[in-house]
């Protein structure tokens, strides 16, 4: 059933207070609800409560049991209910059945909830809505033995004994909460703490906790914690506002985090890290989302959503928080490339999609299949738009403006864009709204033309708006507010003008720039300055200029794309050029495009001062699947084959620079995360990968011999990585080796399935239906789904999509059978089945018979149907 935005009603009744007892057994769960509701609107007859999956034992009004009530699937509604009064029920849940994840459920031997977005309607009944909010005071009764530890949001304010081995603790949270920011966890867990103090003054007790077996890795989550609270302050002097805040790592869980007021529920692979078994990476990505989840206390649970439809009031929000946060933890143009992939190589990729929606959506079927690279990227960008064109202080004014004039509230992303227009005096309400509401990707064009006479220099930018799957009229696209930076350097890379931003709100504009002796080169949306494609003719020349002198390493990077992207599509055309026996000759780059583009590399390996760490990232080629976005043109099997001989190509003319820079001693412990220690660690590694593509015995022996000496997992997985270019013993043997060392660490284990699942090999798909049956792999456990079938069709895109079309079939199997445990997590894994557009007409057919099988599903979850009905109905 569809939900509209335009639907919106404020809800009858609100809710004064609440009080729950959770009473937790083995086979059964009893949760009692004391609820104080007053009418709104004494018009009013009927309470209408959200309910799933609850069996209900009683309901009574003001201490009085009654039966003026009816029950149904999704909710229970109460008759001719006075204007004020409490509500007493009691229900009977599972949660030891629970394999949705959502709700109260268990994973491993740990009680826990996630009620983002709608879970706590699997808890009791409830106004279930985000604009609903109220206080809680909760009661937990377990077993002493099995659940020592017992936990839910705010303050412990008793503990003590329930008899018969029991045991409970209650629990009060002073802060009005929404349903969705309710938390709940019993276990046998083990703890770290550490107090920490705010600039006002607070004392605040930060705990990590984790099955007993893994405590020993949660050191850097509870450093990362302090960093988090201490940056907020600083930065945006947001302090924390309880006296414990608290993070839980669990097993089973369908998304990364979750922030619950002063309760934090986590995946586990993004609090539990040693440097033996988690890469440098990991430890970036734990410390990204600690940060991600703790902003949220105040982006998010103090100001909260009016409806779900508001997600990225908080989300984009919080995503801007924490790339500024990351940025400064690292560099800035480092976390900015990590983001600009996200959204050009998926977000845009959705964008063009039969999913393709808005930031701010109208409708949805399933609001979780709304926690979208659009709702949370591409919203994350907008906001990024904002601090650019009104300065970073100008926009801690408006974020502190919109913290006063809401807090305690729930409200929409018109309510942001007002306060921050009112500290900035610039209209984000009018124009610049759009982004909300208009879904794609814009495309600037740029044409720029040099008149050697007069000196000048123009540059002519326009704005193009294609219909989308949700918007399928021209008529539906209007002109965006897009800022544009630019620079202008000489063709020796000397800067001829300081940065500067164009913002674009006509379709078309040009600006002009006088005396200019030479035809100057332009770098254009510098930092990614707006999400849109950039369609910009430059020469060969130029670009090579850009790659080497810009000092915007967005703009390098693109432009060293653009330049390995000429050279893929020279080779493809020398595939395509007719000829009697296509494909036998061996293909080769031309010896110019060549020896320019190895100029380059050797000038960012041996001359460049470029941060270690945005080095890496330049020398890294992009995957398959970048440069098959880059060249839509061409069907798969000839960008695969062409950036294959690219990539060897490159790696044999650069084995001299990059065997020179490995055979540099290292600098660093392989133990030490400083950032120094990251950064030569990334540039080693990069030269690496780089050199593996050549695929020769020497690489092979390289790569084995970097196994063998590594100590930490950086070292390790890029090492195995490398070896896993090739199929060769060196590849089995580390396999093994790995699989031994790291069988009973699930986050370790993880890598070892997506390494099988990412080779380039025929039968990777043989080996990922093997793994399948292997005792450590579950399909109740999300990050094992992902680490396997995941990695295999969403990473390895010339094995999944083989022609023979039996990843297709693999994934429709999976889809089939993971609808029947968790919906959620079905419907993300059908992701890559819902990009058939993308396609060669043979791969099409096959796909959307795929899809065909899936809608057919009886029964199906709604999760499931909405993203597979949308892919079916577009042309
Ligand atoms: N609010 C969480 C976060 O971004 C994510 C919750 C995901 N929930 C879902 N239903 N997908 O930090
Ligand atoms: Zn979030």
């Amino acid at each position: 059933q569809t939900q509209y935005l335009a639907d919106y009603k404020r809800a009858d009744f609100t809710i004064e207070q609440v009080t729950l007892d959770f009473s937790l057994f083995d086979n059964q769960t009893i949760v009692t609800s004391k609820i104080v509701f007053k009418k709104t609107n004494n018009r009013v007859k009927n309470l209408h409560l959200t309910g799933e999956d609850l069996t209900l034992l009683s309901v009574s009004i003001d201490q009085k049991e009654t039966s003026h009530y009816e029950v149904s699937d999704t909710g229970l509604t109460i008759k001719q209910v006075p204007n004020e009064f409490t509500l007493s029920t009691q229900v009977l849940i599972h949660p030891e059945k629970n394999t949705l994840l959502s709700g109260l459920y268990r994973s491993n031997a740990i009680f826990c909830t996630q009620c983002e977005a709608e879970g706590f309607r699997r808890i009791t009944y409830f106004l279930d809505r985000p604009d609903v909010m109220t206080t809680y005071q909760v009661r937990i009764e377990a077993d002493k033995t099995q659940y020592p530890v017992l936990l839910s949001n705010g303050n412990l304010v008793e503990q003590g004994d329930a008899g018969q081995n029991r045991h409970f603790a209650m629990w009060h949270d002073p802060f009005p909460k929404p349903s969705y920011l309710f938390a709940l966890v019993a276990g046998d867990l083990a703890c770290i703490n550490k107090t920490t103090t705010t600039q006002s003054g607070r004392d605040v007790l930060l705990e990590i906790y984790t099955e007993k077996a893994f405590i020993n890795q949660a050191d850097y989550a509870l450093g990362a914690l302090e960093r988090s609270l201490k940056w907020d302050e600083e930065t945006f002097n947001l302090a924390y506002d309880l006296d414990r805040y608290m993070i839980v790592a669990i097993s089973d869980f369908n998304a990364g985090a979750m922030e619950n007021k002063g309760l934090n529920l986590f995946n586990a692979k993004y609090v539990l890290a040693s440097p033996e078994t988690a890469t440098d990476k990991d430890f970036f990505n734990i410390e990204n989302i600690i940060g991600h989840e703790y902003f949220h206390n105040w982006s998010g649970n103090r100001v909260t959503c009016r409806d779900w439809f508001q997600l990225s009031l908080k989300e984009g929000l919080t995503v801007f928080r924490d790339a500024l946060f990351s940025a400064d933890m690292t560099t800035k143009g480092y976390k900015r490339l990590e983001e600009v992939r996200t959204v050009r190589d998926h977000q845009f990729i959705e964008d063009q999609g039969p999913m393709s929606h808005p930031v701010r959506p109208s409708s949805y079927i399933e609001i979780n299949n709304f926690y979208t690279l659009t709702v949370y990227e591409k919203g994350g960008e907008i906001i990024r738009m904002m601090y650019q064109m009104m300065g970073a202080e100008t926009f801690k004014r408006g974020l502190a403006l919109y913290f006063e004039r809401h807090d305690g509230q729930a409200v929409t992303v018109e309510d942001f864009a007002t306060a921050m227009s009112d500290a900035s005096g610039i209209d984000l309400t009018g124009q610049f709204f759009r982004w909300y509401t208009q879904s794609g990707t814009p495309t600037v064009r740029v044409n720029s033309l040099y008149d050697a006479q007069s000196k000048t220099y123009k540059l002519t930018f326009s704005q193009h708006h294609l219909p989308t799957a949700d918007q399928a009229n021209q008529a539906d696209k209007q002109d965006l507010v897009i800022p544009i930076a630019y620079r202008l350097f000489d063709e020796a890379g000397q800067s001829l003008c300081d940065e500067r931003t164009i913002v674009l709100t006509e379709s078309e504009k040009t600006i002009e720039f006088g005396s200019l002796s030479k035809r100057p080169v332009a770098s254009i949306l510098r930092n990614f300055s707006a999400p849109v494609r950039l369609h910009f003719e430059q020469s060969i020349d130029d670009l090579h200029t850009l790659v080497r002198f810009d000092d915007d390493l967005f703009v390098r990077y693109d432009a060293l794309h653009h330049i390995l992207k000429s050279a893929v599509s020279q080779l493809i055309g020398q595939q395509t050029t007719p000829q009697k026996t296509p494909q036998k000759t061996p293909q080769s780059i031309p010896q110019s495009t060549l020896t320019q583009l190895v100029g380059t590399y050797e000038y960012l390996l041996t001359k460049d001062n470029t941060p270690a760490i945005e080095k890496a990232e330049l020398l890294a080629l992009p995957s398959l699947s970048v440069f098959f976005s880059l060249l839509p043109e061409h069907p798969l099997d000839a960008v695969d084959q062409a950036v294959k001989t690219l990539s060897a190509a490159l790696a044999q003319q650069m084995s001299e620079p990059l065997q020179a820079r490995l055979s540099t001693p290292c600098e660093h412990e392989e133990h030490d995360l400083s950032f120094a220690a990251v950064s030569e660690r990334s540039y080693r590694n990069a030269c690496l990968q780089l050199l593996s593509y050549a695929g020769d015995t020497d690489s092979i022996a390289r790569a084995k011999n970097a196994y063998d000496q590594a100590q930490g997992m950086t070292n390790r997985l890029a090492a195995l990585e490398a070896l896993n270019q090739t199929q060769s013993p060196e590849r089995e043997a580390a396999l093994s080796d790995f699989y031994q060392r790291f069988e009973s660490d699930p986050q370790a284990l993880d890598k070892w399935f997506a390494v099988h699942a990412s080779a380039d090999f025929p039968n990777t798909i043989d080996t990922v239906k093997s793994l399948a049956t292997h005792p450590k792999f579950q399909l109740t456990n999300p990050n094992k789904v992902r680490a396997l079938y995941g990695t295999f069709c969403m990473r390895n895109l010339a094995q999944f999509h083989h022609p023979s079309g039996q990843g297709y079939r693999l994934l429709s199997d999976l889809i089939a059978t993971l609808d029947t445990i968790n919906p959620s997590l079905a419907a993300r894994m059908a992701s890559p089945l819902t990009q058939w557009q993308r396609f060669d007409d043979a791969r099409q057919d096959l796909m959307k018979t795929a899809l065909t099988t899936l809608v057919n599903l009886q029964p199906i979850s709604d999760d499931l149907y909405e993203i597979i009905s949308k892919s079916l109905a577009v042309e």
